[in-house]
């Protein structure tokens, strides 16, 4: 089976077309073909972040050149593929609506069948695609967008164990770069300095580390580095990096003490000396955060998976996957499916009164 796949809903322009092979008795491989990705970085950055409506426009300028070349990268024609898989949220709707319709315009007039994808189902079942990861398995899923913790049952059987009260940890990592000075994005430039930096030379705060359940919340350790910020007045680079480092400390803690109640929770539900900690989403890149989950995965008897790097921020691949693993249960969707800024991933089936 082999599927292309559209990302845009965020400031990734991105396509893929990735194969999928059935190996008898549950067995499966994924192979990515290719893997095009144009980051907006460029346009966004006079602006500090993401401005949407230059994000849309960027998608319909790049996406067809960025499909044509997927397919070349691959060697194939649209004859070879057996359907065409798109991002239809959650994300900014203005981007979501360009990749959608691409999607349904190349669908139609190709006949093939298209698979409405959730861009959070993307980066759930990349594991399965980079490490072949059976089911269930834990999922922690880190981005701009959202902190969640998850047991993924199967396709599209999601229970969700804790999720963020307020930010996400990307979001968090994105302003505190911004506070810093350290441009955009933020969560790269946070991590460069902060191996520079002493982390314990400011004290900064561990927000529902301790508590009952694994729900996260990390706007109090923002306005936290902001104070500290403040309090410093002119920052040098050593002063940067030390509160880089604090920053990047404190998340650390928190998601290794959330992801360490979450497998607690999740284990009478895993199989026994199978049990698996997924980490996937933009902030599972960041070597740092890597690091210290793998010591509290191998602490709580799981083994830790995190997918490469550039298989963790948004591409196409991840979409073209899910749309592969969705197709292989005849999962497809009809042109008419609208695309959705909001769909959370545990909502169960879709309708779209929800
Ligand atoms: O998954 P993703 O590419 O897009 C969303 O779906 O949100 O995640 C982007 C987020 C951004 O907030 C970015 O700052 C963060 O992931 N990020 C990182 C790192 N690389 C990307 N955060 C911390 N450390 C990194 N190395
Ligand atoms: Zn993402």
């Amino acid at each position: 089976m082999t599927l292309l796949g559209i990302e845009t809903s965020c400031d990734e322009t991105a396509a893929a077309v990735v194969r999928r092979h059935d190996e008898g008795d549950g067995a499966f491989r994924g192979d990515i073909l290719s893997n095009v990705v144009f980051s907006q970085i460029r346009e966004h950055a006079p602006y500090g972040g993401v401005v949407p409506e230059i994000a849309a426009r960027a998608h319909v300028e790049h996406l067809d050149g960025l499909i044509a070349r997927a397919l070349d990268d691959a060697k194939l024609g649209w004859e070879d593929l057996d359907g065409i898989a798109a991002t239809a949220g959650p994300g900014l709707i203005g981007g979501v609506i360009v990749g959608l319709m691409t999607a349904k315009g190349i669908a139609f007039a190709r006949n093939l069948p298209l698979v409405a994808v959730n861009h959070l189902e993307g980066h759930a079942l990349t594991a399965r695609l980079t490490n072949r990861v059976p089911f269930p398995y834990l999922l922690l899923l880190v981005s701009g967008g959202h902190s969640q913790l998850l047991v993924v049952e199967g396709v599209g059987a999601y229970r969700r164990l804790g999720t963020t009260v307020d930010d996400a940890v990307g979001e968090a990592f994105d302003k505190v770069a911004k506070m810093l000075g350290l441009g955009f994005p933020g969560g790269p430039a946070v991590e460069k300095v902060a191996r520079e930096g002493n982390a314990a030379r400011f004290a900064l705060p561990r927000p529902l580390m301790g508590r009952a359940g694994c729900d996260f919340s990390f706007s109090g350790l923002k306005t936290a580095v902001r104070q500290l910020a403040e309090a410093q007045g002119d920052l040098d680079s050593q002063a940067r990096a030390d509160i880089a480092a604090a920053f990047q400390q404190a998340v650390a803690d928190v998601l290794a003490d959330r992801a360490s109640h979450a497998m607690r929770m999740a284990a009478p539900s895993m199989p026994l000396k199978a049990r698996r900690l997924v980490v996937a989403g933009g902030v599972a890149s960041n070597l740092a955060l890597r690091e210290r989950l793998e010591a509290t995965a191998g602490a709580e008897g799981y083994e830790l998976v995190v997918p490469p790097a550039r298989l963790c921020t948004d591409n196409g691949a991840m979409i073209a996957w899910a749309g592969a693993e969705r197709f292989a249960l005849g999962l497809t969707d009809p042109l008419d499916t609208g695309p959705r800024a909001r769909w959370p991933l545990d909502a169960g089936p879709r309708t779209d009164a929800a």
